[in-house]
């Protein structure tokens, strides 16, 4: 039986690869964080938390790395832990740096001493691309990072790279655009307007707060993603590959598009507050996924509208069921309304 190594497994995407991987037969060790409240919503969701083993480890702690590599003794990793909320790498750059940056080069520094036929899967992201010079990205597209958080996946990206070409390592990157579900984290765009709109629909909030709704993304549904990882890591030859749906939809079309599907008109619940806006944000991200189309045999399927739709759904019916007294493994119920108001950064 092949053994896995999710690091990040708590997350969107460490859950869903999670599933994935129990499904192709894998044996599954994720890494979790010790903290004093248990984060474990996402695997209990998906009904894997006890099929896989867990193991706490902490990105900044080179030795429960080690530990999980030596115990777990995997064939396969995938380094998906990371501050992964772009807004808050300005409010924590440096922490950002150690866990997103040197995080993953400790992970290939454990990898070239103990055992340099591990397979090692880096989460990429098409924020490196910044300011993009070109749409749509590519892998040979230049990258620009515009926050902390895509400086320091710049060093993990080249990194993965590097170990791969001067040690002869199986170091892949996946190059992910934005990708979403019910799973995702509420601060993200996508989910804090599903929440939002099926709250407002069952008469529990009355607003919906957003910043730069001109932003333009390349949105994909996250368990086809995490499909892709595990294909990057099946080929002969060691790459790296973007993964995107090739379409570029504004904020406010998901916003209006949210709205729609529960018929109410967003301008009567959507306002913008300037403290939402990043000091520096990227406008635009449209990504070109031929390469792994034509390699690995990936493409997306879900379409954009479908992608509203699922989330908005679900955020509608968990929000009725807990009216109903029912309780289930969820994020939402423990999410304070005003959180934005912790979060703000100032844009100079
Ligand atoms: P996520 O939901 O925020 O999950 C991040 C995971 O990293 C969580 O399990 C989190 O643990 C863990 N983590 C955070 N800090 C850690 C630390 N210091 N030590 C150990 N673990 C730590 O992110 P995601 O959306 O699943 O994304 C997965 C990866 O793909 C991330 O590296 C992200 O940067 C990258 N990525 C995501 C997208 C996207 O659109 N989703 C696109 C491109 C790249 P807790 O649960 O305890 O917080
Ligand atoms: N989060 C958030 N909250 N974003 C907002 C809001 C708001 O209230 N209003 C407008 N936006 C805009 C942001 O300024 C940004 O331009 C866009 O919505 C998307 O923001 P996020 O959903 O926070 O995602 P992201 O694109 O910054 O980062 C995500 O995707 C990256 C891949 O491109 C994260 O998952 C990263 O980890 C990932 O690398």
């Amino acid at each position: 039986m092949k053994r896995a190594l999710i690091t990040g497994c708590t997350g969107q995407d460490g859950a869903y690869l999670a599933k994935f991987l129990l499904e192709k037969g894998y044996q599954v060790f994720g890494t979790y964080r010790r903290v004093s409240t248990p984060n474990f919503w996402r695997l209990q969701y998906l009904d894997v938390l006890d099929k896989i083993t867990l193991i706490p480890v902490d990105m900044a702690d080179m030795a429960s790395i080690l530990e999980a590599v030596t115990l777990t003794d995997p064939q396969e990793v995938y380094n998906l832990a990371a501050q992964s909320y772009v807004g808050a790498s300005f409010d924590q750059p440096l922490l950002t740096a150690e866990i997103d940056g040197s995080g993953a080069t400790r992970i290939l520094e454990i990898i070239r001493h103990l055992r340099k036929d591990i397979r090692f899967y880096q989460a990429s992201t098409s924020e490196l691309y910044g300011t993009a010079s070109e749409t749509p990205q590519t892998e040979t597209t230049r990258f620009w990072p515009n926050s902390p958080y895509a400086s320091a996946k710049l060093m993990s990206f080249q990194n993965t790279r590097i170990y791969r070409e001067a040690y002869g390592m199986f170091a892949c990157n996946g190059i992910l655009f934005n990708h979403e579900s019910p799973l995702r984290g509420m601060e993200f765009v996508t989910r804090k307007i599903t929440n939002a709109v099926a709250r407002i629909k069952l008469g529990l909030q009355e607003e919906l707060v957003l910043g730069n709704l001109a932003a333009g993304r390349d949105w994909g549904y996250a368990p086809e993603y995490v499909e892709a990882m595990w294909m990057i890591l099946q080929q002969e030859t060691p790459d790296d590959f973007v993964c995107a749906t090739g379409e570029i939809h504004a904020v406010k079309e998901l916003v209006d598009e949210a709205f729609r599907l529960v018929d109410l008109d967003p301008g009567r619940y959507v306002r913008t507050d300037e403290t939402l806006l990043r000091p520096k944000d990227v406008e635009l991200l449209c990504g070109d996924c031929s390469k792994i189309t034509r390699v690995v045999g990936w493409k997306p399927k879900t379409t954009f509208r479908e992608l509203v739709k699922i989330m908005v759904d679900a955020d509608l019916k968990r929000w009725q069921d807990y009216l109903k007294g029912e309780s289930f493994p969820w994020d939402a119920q423990n999410y304070p309304g005003d959180i934005t108001l912790l979060m703000r950064h100032k844009k100079k």
